[in-house]
């Protein structure tokens, strides 16, 4: 799909605005009302995860899983964020997430969101669609944020990482605090079996056995040879040089500042907390997440 250079051109650094108790920026809610009308189909299945805690490697696995076989052609030309379109994103430089979900022709369609799960369409309930969603530790998790935002300039403005912690903290992210989002979702588990949650963390420390765990969930049972591909090619190294799962195709990042696919690693948050920076961090996540029964691993 070609860009249209005009719309780059006038893209710059959005503000951040209170929507219905979330901060957002204006290309996830200009098309809000076509996203709450959106039309979920039973077969669809759901990607959700708060920013940068592994959307793009888990849309993959699941890519490859459903179409890895059939639509070879599919791999090699159709950049990720047109084969699992972004269900709320309008940022104009492609046609907004529900239009090219609703132009899919192929089945299940595989669609990503960011959105709070209170903002999910109720289309997806009612259909009874499965959902995947994933979490990854909060340090992390921000550390991996504030790349993002200062290397894509349709993202608020991070400035320096003290500054963008502390916006972390107060929950005045895109998409909002990553503490009401983990926990959003993982309330509505308890309740609805087809949403299986996982963690990035587990990701890393054994990609077959979550791969299986994803299987089992989807009823899918590839044989060992396809599963082992699956695997292999969503390493981070092939990911990395992989052009249509990069985003090396989109012209708001810079990837000179950082690129997409930056370290894929756990733990690289004591690269950047300080010791009184994480001290803060602990103690204000052990209020915010004393009433949740979600478990993250600890980060060694
Ligand atoms: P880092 O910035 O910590 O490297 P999202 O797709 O939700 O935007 O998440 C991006 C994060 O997932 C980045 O984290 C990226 O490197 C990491 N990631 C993407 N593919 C990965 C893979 N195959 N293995 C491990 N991490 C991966």
């Amino acid at each position: 799909m070609e860009f249209n250079s005009k719309d780059i051109e006038h893209l710059s650094r959005p503000p951040l605005f209170d929507f219905h108790g979330v901060s957002m920026i204006h290309c996830f809610t200009d098309n809000w009302e076509n996203i709450q009308k959106f039309q979920a189909r039973p077969d669809d299945i759901l990607i959700a995860t708060y920013p940068k805690a592994g959307t793009t490697w888990v849309s993959y696995i699941l890519d490859l899983l459903h179409f890895g076989q059939t639509s070879p052609d599919r791999q090699t030309s159709l950049p990720i964020y047109e084969r699992v379109p972004f269900l709320e994103s309008d940022f104009h430089i492609l046609p907004p997430g529900t239009e090219l979900a609703e132009k899919l022709t192929t089945t299940p369609r595989l669609i990503k969101t960011h959105l709070p799960v209170q903002f999910v369409p109720k289309s997806f309930w009612e259909q009874n669609c499965r959902v995947v969603y994933v979490a990854r530790n909060a340090k992390d998790n921000a550390v991996s944020y504030f790349h993002f935002d200062r290397m894509n300039i349709a993202q608020p403005e991070p400035g320096d990482w003290n500054n963008f912690l502390q916006r972390f903290m107060d929950g005045k992210m895109v998409f909002g605090p990553w503490n009401d989002h983990v926990t959003g979702w993982w309330e509505k588990k308890q309740t609805n079996s087809n949403i299986h949650y996982m963690f990035y963390e587990d990701m890393i420390e054994d990609t077959r056995r979550e791969l299986d765990k994803l299987c089992s969930f989807l009823g899918l049972s590839p044989s060992e040879e396809e599963k082992e591909r699956v695997r292999g090619g969503t390493q981070f190294d092939n990911m990395e040089n992989n052009n249509m799962v990069n985003y090396s195709t989109i012209p708001v990042m810079d990837f000179k500042i950082s690129p997409f696919m930056r370290k894929g690693k756990v733990g690289d948050w004591k690269n950047h907390f300080t010791v009184a920076q994480s001290e803060q961090f602990d103690e204000d996540y052990k209020k915010k997440m004393m009433n949740t029964t979600v478990q993250f691993r600890t980060v060694v």
